[in-house]
């Protein structure tokens, strides 16, 4: 088990029989009494990740704020978690607003993001009374005046910059780019003009700037980079409008054995410092900095657990082995070509001799969850664990070929609560008029 250490949480243990157990359940037992496919977080690891995002920012700047992107995991119980650890919450869409609402979130700490809100999302963002506004394009400025207007409120915004840099991550969650959907650009006066629209209206705040580079980014370095740019932009913009900056989300985790992401600290003293570094540089007063962190909180701290259907060995070409979930349940290897690794629950210390494809159960020749996996032998009715798919696992689940989406379990102390049902047949068919 050891080299997997990295990418479990760092309560895995093994159990007098020979099981792995998280947050001091057994993996096999958890299984069994929930069935599978299975979710599992733990709850420890959560808290403890949020305790020290919110930490290591403080001791930078007491007035230093985390706010947790709910896209990446939302049940009920996270973010009542989140908002217990002093989080605020980062919502993306009225549906996301809505769950952190009725998670019982204070709207005033709540941020609210989209490239493409429509004059519902922003009207329920307003008549909620959401801290703060993300703006993203010109229209959007034009909307939220009026509807603000109409509503006889003044809006506190941040604008959404994009400042040209590209950090080394997948192309489809790299977000600093100048050729993106989100943001405005520095270059070509773009960021400027949002900024002197938000100026002219009178029913929108400007308060500060926004940038968000990517997703799954190792090289903090890109940080202090887009930190510089923005620096230059804002004494550029002059004013004393601009005193929050919101950094946006993206530090990385580690999915397999050989990745090796900075860590909470070390992130938090790259993006705060470097920025306080920046803004000195240019002579302005250092702002209020946020941050959006979202799969290096929940990432690490949730596996799923499967159980093998069946097993297939093709002559001279392969052995597959097939699950009962897929890509309905973590799309990420399919969308991204994420990789991750397996281990068996039942025996984590034994030798792995077998090289095998592990897929899902989709009518898709593309379902396939890693595509070479190194295991012991493994069987019908094994179980097999991916770990590190809490982070835009069941978040971005379907019910694709009618496969009901997962049940979710905290485990902490020994004790296992069952936080989301599993769906049921019923589910699927409770929509259709
Ligand atoms: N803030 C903004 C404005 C974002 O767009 C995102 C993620 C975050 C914060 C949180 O980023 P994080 O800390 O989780 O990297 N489905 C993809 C990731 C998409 C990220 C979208 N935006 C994946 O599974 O890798």
């Amino acid at each position: 088990m050891q080299p997997l250490s990295q990418v479990l949480p760092p309560s895995a243990a093994t159990t007098p029989e020979g099981h792995l157990a998280i947050g001091g359940c057994d993996l096999v037992a958890l299984a069994d009494e929930f069935g599978t496919p299975l979710v599992i977080y733990d709850a420890g690891l959560l808290r403890d990740t949020m305790r020290r995002y919110v930490t290591a920012f403080r001791a930078h700047d007491p007035r230093a704020e985390v706010i947790y992107a709910s896209k990446a995991f939302w049940a009920q119980a996270l973010l009542r978690m989140a908002h217990a650890e002093g989080l605020r919450m980062d919502v993306a869409s009225g549906g996301e607003l809505f769950m952190a609402l009725h998670a019982g979130f204070p709207a005033g700490k709540i941020v609210m993001h989209g490239n493409a809100k429509d004059a519902r999302e922003i009207g329920e963002a307003l008549d909620a009374m959401v801290g703060l506004i993300v703006v993203d394009s010109l229209d959007e400025i034009v909307l939220l005046d009026r509807l603000a207007g109409e509503r006889g409120r003044v809006q506190d915004v941040l604008v959404r910059v994009t400042p040209g840099v590209k950090p080394s991550t997948h192309a489809y969650i790299a977000t600093g780019q100048i050729d993106s959907k989100f943001g405005f650009a520095l270059d070509g006066g773009l960021a400027a003009g949002a900024v002197a629209a938000c100026r002219a209206a009178a029913n929108v705040n400007l308060v500060g700037l926004h940038c968000h580079i990517g997703s799954q980014i190792f090289e903090l370095g890109a940080y202090r980079m887009a930190a510089g740019l923005l620096a230059a932009f804002a004494s550029e913009q002059g004013g004393d409008d601009l005193g929050i900056l919101d950094m946006g989300g993206g530090l990385g985790i580690a999915y397999t054995r050989g990745d090796t992401p900075p860590s909470v600290e070390e992130y938090a003293d790259m993006v705060i410092g470097g920025v306080f570094a920046e803004w000195d540089a240019v002579g302005l007063p250092r702002p209020r900095v946020m941050v959006e962190p979202g799969r290096s909180i929940v990432g690490r701290a949730g596996l799923t657990i499967y159980r093998v259907t069946g097993t297939k060995d093709i002559p001279g070409v392969r052995r597959y082995v097939a699950v009962d979930g897929g890509m309905s349940d973590l799309m990420r290897p399919m969308l991204y070509g994420a990789t991750y690794e397996a281990i068996l629950p039942g025996r984590p210390e034994a030798e792995a001799t077998q090289t095998l494809r592990l897929v899902g159960k989709h009518c898709e020749s593309g379902d396939v969850l890693i595509q070479e996996a190194t295991l012991p032998p493994v069987a019908r009715g094994d179980l097999v664990c991916l770990p590190a798919t809490g982070a835009y696992g069941v978040a971005m689940a379907s019910n694709y070929n009618g496969v009901t989406r997962p049940a979710v379990v905290f485990v902490e102390g020994g004790e296992a609560t069952l936080v989301v049902r599993r769906e049921a047949y019923a589910d699927l068919v409770a929509r259709d008029l």
